[in-house]
């Protein structure tokens, strides 16, 4: 049996759980897991291979065998996300690419494909998980287990900064519109809905700092953990 401790990260895009999960991580010394590159990873896959995002049983075939590496020269860093031999870290993070991936994350034999393959990045010293089903599927055993949420506006503001940054412009509407609607899909499908555990400690991040959310992590992993500080 794999006694490699885990702690979920869930929580919609926008809650800041993808930079506040690689951080812990990177404190802790643990292994990481970005299980929505995952599915955005199948999405991308799709689209290079024009098959339609609702032919489940070809999306679940290819995910099952597709070729990723995650390559991390700098922890500190996120790392280059090879498909098939090229270098894709760009190409799956785009608004097109996230929407796809939505869509694809809530076919259940997609689901299915992908479970084992987030389950072997349980290794020691251990594994801080993040994404949206964590806690409830595929990790119902972690020993802790977080859920960071915030509301749509302001998970809308911080995209819509972080696209600015990048020269991209977006209206802010357009942005509360779309993760409205990403929340809605994510939210209301059958299979692995985004919803927290019953056990999970849920944080509000809409008026904290990215400091002030790690303060309470860390205090909850070294209440829950005292051996890892
Ligand atoms: O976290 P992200 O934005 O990279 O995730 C992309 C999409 O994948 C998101 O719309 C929901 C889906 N997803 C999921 O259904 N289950 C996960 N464990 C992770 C992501």
């Amino acid at each position: 049996m794999n006694d490699a401790p885990v702690i979920t990260v869930d929580g919609p895009s926008g809650s800041g759980k993808g930079t506040i999960s690689r951080m812990l991580a990177n404190h802790l010394g643990w292994h990481f897991l970005d299980s929505g590159a995952l599915y955005r990873l199948v999405a991308l896959d799709a689209q290079n291979h024009n098959i339609e995002l609702d032919d489940e049983q070809t999306l679940a075939e290819r995910a099952r065998r597709i070729d990723v590496k995650f390559l991390s020269e700098d922890p500190q860093r996120e790392p280059n996300i090879i498909l098939n031999n090229e270098d894709v870290t760009a190409d799956i993070r785009t608004e097109s690419c996230g929407n796809a991936a939505s869509k694809v994350a809530a076919l259940p034999a997609v689901r299915e494909a992908l479970l084992q393959r987030q389950r072997d990045f349980q290794q020691l010293p251990g594994l801080v998980a993040d994404g949206r089903d964590m806690g409830t599927t595929v990790f119902p055993n972690a020993k802790i287990k977080i859920f960071l949420t915030a509301s749509a506006e302001e998970r809308a503001k911080r995209r819509h900064k972080q696209l600015k940054e990048k020269g991209i412009d977006v209206s802010l509407s357009a942005l509360v519109k779309d993760i409205a609607e990403r929340d809605e899909r994510d939210g209301s499908r059958e299979t692995s809905p985004l919803k927290p555990a019953k056990e999970a400690v849920i944080v509000d991040t809409s008026a904290m700092s990215i400091d002030a959310v790690m303060d309470k992590l860390f205090s909850l992993v070294t209440e829950s953990l005292p051996e890892s500080s």
